[in-house]
């Protein structure tokens, strides 16, 4: 793996996409790096930075600074926090401040902040003036392992999650870990499901030592670094192999068809985090596997008390407020979009690390699978 060479010296990892490659800089104090490595990438250019006000209180100045050591001028979006912001009007307000700025082609527009910001700023970017660069600042976990890599931006429509986006890659990414000192620890739990996820879909090593290092994953220093750029280096990987999701991307999905069902029944609350919802998702993706022979029981099961080791969700049982009805979530499951011709696509496994797109699955095992697992007592 990427380890660094010194301690203080950032992981950089690179995304291997031709015209459209960029470095992942990963290591704790790297923001302070962030205007001199805009200013080697882009030469005379300006910068906004997009962020929401959460954020913005914490760890704007810091990101203004860095800019301002390289001699780069700087102006500002301030959005609410949380998801509500990934809307049109959102996409409006940053639009507009970015047009009212000046942000030119040859600029560069700064997505200070985790995945709601990451996506609007993206998104924002794709289609102000056409196109302008961006730079991912990612501040939450899930967004430093997953939604700041891979060019994936959006927002949402009424009709779902996610619906309006373009598919735009940053040009940087730059992951400051201690950044994530400041995060809520439910935060950083529910993002350490997509860690585990890394693991669990193709990487068994990399879970063991997980299993090992959990504690200093959560402590900070040189584990979560670790963490955090074998998790990028996988995703920038799968990313570089298949960038519009059209193969291997969709191993990314683990636990996510279970899971998103459940978020989606929770109404997108605080009730269940996204990285919540993946946590159970996997956990439950893993035992339908073994259920159906593709892996040994005892594996799903060491999957499980991983995951609740890190004080995740792995049980039905534990959605705030109760699961939702078994018509409920087989409805979600129905509508997502890896349906076809009545057979549903799960990302499956045949043990830890040895995640696989299945396309066939009968919606009648899931349903009968989800009724057990409903009527467990907790
Ligand atoms: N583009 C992709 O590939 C991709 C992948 C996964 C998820 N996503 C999207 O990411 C979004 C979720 O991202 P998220 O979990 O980062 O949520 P988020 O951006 O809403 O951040 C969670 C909360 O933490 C706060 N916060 C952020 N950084 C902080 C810090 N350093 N200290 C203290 N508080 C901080 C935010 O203000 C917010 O209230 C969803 O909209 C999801 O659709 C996108
Ligand atoms: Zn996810």
């Amino acid at each position: 793996m990427t380890a660094p060479l010194r301690p203080g010296e950032p992981v950089v990892v690179p995304v291997a996409l031709g015209a459209r490659a960029y470095d992942i800089v990963i290591g704790r104090g790297a923001l302070a790096s962030l205007g001199a490595r805009l200013a080697a990438l882009k030469p005379g250019a300006k910068a906004a930075i997009v962020t929401d006000a959460t954020v913005a209180a914490l760890h704007l100045p810091a990101a203004r600074a860095a800019l301002a050591a390289a001699g780069i001028a700087s102006s500002e979006v301030v959005v609410a926090p949380g998801e509500a912001s990934k809307s049109f009007a959102g996409l409006e307000q940053v639009c507009e401040a970015l047009i009212a700025a000046r942000i030119e082609r040859g600029d560069v527009v700064v997505a200070l902040g985790g995945g709601v910001v990451g996506d609007l700023a993206g998104f924002a970017a794709a289609v102000v003036r056409r196109g302008v660069d961006y730079v991912q600042v990612p501040t939450t976990l899930l967004a430093q392992v997953d939604s700041s890599v891979g060019g994936k931006t959006a927002i949402d429509s009424r009709h779902g999650k996610n619906l309006v986006g373009a598919f735009y890659q940053p040009v940087l990414v730059v992951a400051d870990t201690a950044l994530l000192d400041t995060l809520p620890p439910r935060e950083f739990r529910a993002g350490y499901a997509e860690v585990a996820k890394y693991g669990l879909l193709g990487d068994a090593a990399f879970f063991a030592w997980l299993e090992a290092n959990v504690r200093d994953v959560f402590a900070g220093g040189a584990a979560r670094e670790h963490a955090i750029a074998v998790s990028c280096r996988m995703k920038a990987d799968i990313v570089a192999r298949d960038e519009r999701e059209t193969g291997d991307r969709a191993l990314l999905n683990l636990g996510h068809t279970f899971g998103h069902a459940f978020e989606a029944a929770a109404g997108f609350s605080g009730r269940l985090l996204h990285g919540e919802a993946v946590s159970l998702g996997m956990s439950l993706a893993l035992e339908f596997s073994a259920r159906h022979q593709l892996m040994p029981m005892a594996e799903a099961e060491r999957a499980m008390r991983h995951l609740a080791a890190a004080g995740l969700p792995t049980r039905v049982s534990q959605v705030e407020g109760g699961p939702p009805a078994l018509d409920v979530l087989m409805d979600l499951i129905g509508q997502d979009k890896k349906v076809k011709r009545g057979r549903l696509t799960f990302i499956l496994a045949r043990g830890i690390g040895r995640a696989f797109i299945a396309p066939d699955v009968d919606p009648g095992d899931v349903r009968s699978f989800l009724a057990g697992k409903l009527a467990e007592r907790p």
